[in-house]
């Protein structure tokens, strides 16, 4: 399967791209293909809600690192987002890149793309998901995309603190072994 992983963090080596390693090894290993843009070391204008793009007839007035990933989007099967947690959302890069989604629209929805996401977090309890879940899960409705979850990784402000968890693990086996998951809906 072709994924398309976009990840979030502007920390090289945080704890969200450890992640995003990890699962892309575990895909790559059972042999799909990955192809990652980090959001926050690419250039992507937000999108300002012109409508020149007509959601997919015509090119978004912004030539810059944006079309690229929404090329690759479109041929996509599986789609997963890597961010950290920034006040209880995904963060500023990663949303940035979505709304550029908005250019082309009708080009992706309805198309039953797998979803997946991984998200990182500090706090030591899982209720801080609950939005991020929601607006993932709502995403996913909307586009006509197959939500099917992800790591929602809490207590983990650095890397050191990771380190001491089985989340790595857990995302190199998600991505290994994501064609039983995606079967399952
Ligand atoms: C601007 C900002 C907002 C954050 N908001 C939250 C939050 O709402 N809840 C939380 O648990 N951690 C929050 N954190 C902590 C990060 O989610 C956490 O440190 C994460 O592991 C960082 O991931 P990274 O290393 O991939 O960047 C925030 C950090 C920053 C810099």
């Amino acid at each position: 399967m072709k994924i398309v992983m976009i990840t979030g963090s502007p920390h090289k080596n945080g704890t969200s791209v450890w992640m995003a390693e990890r699962f892309a090894e575990g895909a790559e290993m059972a042999g799909h293909t990955v192809y990652r843009f980090d959001a926050a070391f690419k250039t992507v204008h937000p999108c300002i809600g012109c409508d020149r793009c007509e959601c997919g007839t015509r090119p978004c007035v912004f030539s810059d690192d944006g079309p690229e990933l929404l090329e690759k989007l479109i041929e996509a099967d599986v789609v997963v987002f890597v961010s950290p947690l920034y006040y209880h959302g995904i963060s500023a890069q990663l949303k940035a890149v979505i709304d550029r989604f908005h250019g082309i629209d009708d080009l992706i929805r309805g198309t039953g793309k797998y979803l997946f996401t991984i998200i990182t977090a500090a706090y030591p309890e899982d209720w801080v998901f609950d939005g991020v879940k929601a607006t993932m899960k709502t995403t996913a409705r909307y586009l006509g995309w197959r939500d099917c979850g992800g790591i929602y990784a809490y207590g983990c402000y650095r890397r050191a603190d990771m380190e001491r968890t089985d989340y790595p693990r857990q995302a190199f086996e998600l991505g290994k072994h994501l064609e039983r998951m995606v079967s399952q809906k």
